[in-house]
């Protein structure tokens, strides 16, 4: 017979080690460490023995549409059954409406469970009804005692389950006082655990905090699959990110606007990113054509350069990294001969979105130099590339589906790197016009390269 082994298990995170430790070093806690049978601790992870490889029922896998295409992407594809999702976000951005919502959307064919300890039921049907859902199986349970809510989802079972929210949760079990980061992680992790014994997907709405933690829930992505944040920017847009996921990549971005009933899903980006003017684009403003996720999103780059007030000059930006800027600036400075180092550079991306991708230099390299020397940009212009310090202007990927994108927005002229060594060139005419570095782009675009380079 095999022999009863003993195994230490944090109660804050479920992290197991084989002798006892003071501190958890998985997260960190004192104290927490708890002697458990290991067999028990395996059945209480459902983690089990190891299992034949074969005997893995695929369709275990499976994943549900959320009914919001925006979030399906985010999620890597939809809902996957049995995964834990952590939804974090500032008080009032959004996150009862978007996750009423989806539970009263999602494609599954079972029962789905909506758990408030924030509001009452009627609160929750009113909204409801404002926002013109209905869903014959959506049930809702107002607590946020952790007993009562297992009770429920023992004689429910829902496929989906939601959570709004983790602050809410309390149990005795985790100490006296709720509301607390023990109480918030035990809780969670409960029912997170629930969710995977059972096959079920459970949505953890978190509260954030200003400075942008989840307090308390914080300590708690690490236990769950998939940690998404939803956010507003200056603008309109709400963006729904994933900071974690075990199912899918985080570079997708999904976008919704607030409206009177509920949020509406963005599903033409560049409507909101691009400014539509009358006339020709002032001087400052350059069109990006940037890889979000899986999609071409045409956004318009706007710069602004000023004398600097003081000694040192500065880069104000927070949608595109400033030190990015201050690079193709001093790029620009070495080979276009304009000069930025006694100015002040500032830089903003319309719409608010948050640029990371290398596409979007040349770009800012386009805006920067209009700003400086106040010569706008020809009209329908749409400019991608990745800038070296060289100033070459260096291939980036999906460069076909950029071209494409402008063009179909209206941008007929189209400036981009040459292809990669080796790429066939294009047979359906999506190919952009070559601009090898940006000295050439400033001689095409403006017409002429200010002072040689020193
Ligand atoms: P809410 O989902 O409650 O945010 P969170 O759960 O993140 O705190 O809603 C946020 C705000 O959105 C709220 O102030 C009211 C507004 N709202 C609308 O404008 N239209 C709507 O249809 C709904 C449901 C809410
Ligand atoms: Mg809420």
């Amino acid at each position: 017979m095999k022999k009863k082994t003993t195994v230490y298990r944090c109660s804050a995170c479920g992290h197991t080690e084989p002798k006892w430790l003071g501190r958890c070093p998985s997260c960190g806690e004192w104290n927490t460490l708890r002697e458990s049978e290991a067999a028990a601790v395996d059945a209480a992870r459902d983690s089990g023995f190891s299992l034949p490889l074969s005997s893995v029922d695929p369709a275990e896998g499976v994943r549900v549409s959320s009914g919001s295409a925006e979030a399906d992407r985010v999620l890597g594809g939809g809902i996957m059954k049995g995964s834990s999702v952590l939804v974090g976000g500032e008080p009032g951005i959004g996150k009862s409406t978007l996750l009423l919502q989806l539970a009263a959307r999602a494609e599954t064919k079972g029962r789905v469970l909506y758990v408030s300890g924030e509001e009452s039921a009627p609160q929750i049907r009113l909204r409801a009804d404002r926002i013109g859902l209905a869903r014959e199986g959506l049930e809702l349970f107002c607590s946020g005692e952790l007993g009562a809510i297992l009770a429920v989802l023992d004689t429910t079972r829902p496929s989906i389950v939601v959570i709004d929210s983790m602050q809410t949760l309390h149990s005795d079990e985790a100490g006296i006082v709720p509301g607390t980061v023990n109480q918030v992680k035990y809780c969670g992790m409960t029912l997170a655990d629930w969710a995977k014994r059972h096959g079920s997907s459970i949505f953890l709405v978190a509260h954030v905090t200003k400075d942008g933690q989840i307090a308390g829930p914080k300590a708690a992505e690490h236990m769950v699959d998939t940690v998404l944040s939803f956010e507003q920017s200056d603008g309109d847009v709400r963006f729904l990110r994933s900071t974690k996921n075990r199912f899918g990549s985080t570079d997708e971005v999904g976008l919704y606007t607030m409206t009177a009933a509920g949020l509406v899903e963005v599903s033409d980006p560049s409507s909101i990113f691009l400014v539509r003017r009358e006339g020709a684009a002032p001087s400052g403003t350059a069109v990006a054509a940037v890889w979000e996720g899986s999609r071409c999103i045409l956004v318009e780059v706007q710069a602004l350069v000023v004398p600097s007030k003081a000694a040192v000059s500065r880069v104000n930006s927070d949608r595109i990294d400033p030190s990015r800027v201050a690079r193709i600036a001093a790029v620009l400075e070495r080979h276009a001969g304009v000069v930025f180092s006694d100015r002040d550079i500032y830089v903003n991306v319309s719409g608010g979105m948050r640029i990371a991708e290398p596409g979007v230099d040349l770009a800012v390299a386009a805006a920067l130099y209009s700003a400086r020397s106040d010569l706008a940009l020809p009209d329908r212009t749409s400019l991608f590339g990745e800038l070296s310090l060289a100033g070459e202007v260096r291939p980036v990927k999906r460069s076909r589906s950029r071209v494409k994108a402008s063009r179909s927005l209206g941008f007929d002229s189209v400036y981009g790197p040459a292809h990669a060594a080796g790429a066939e060139p294009d047979d359906d005419g999506a190919d952009a016009k070559v601009v090898a570095d940006v000295r050439r782009m400033v001689q095409v675009l403006f017409g002429a390269v200010g002072r040689p380079p020193r």
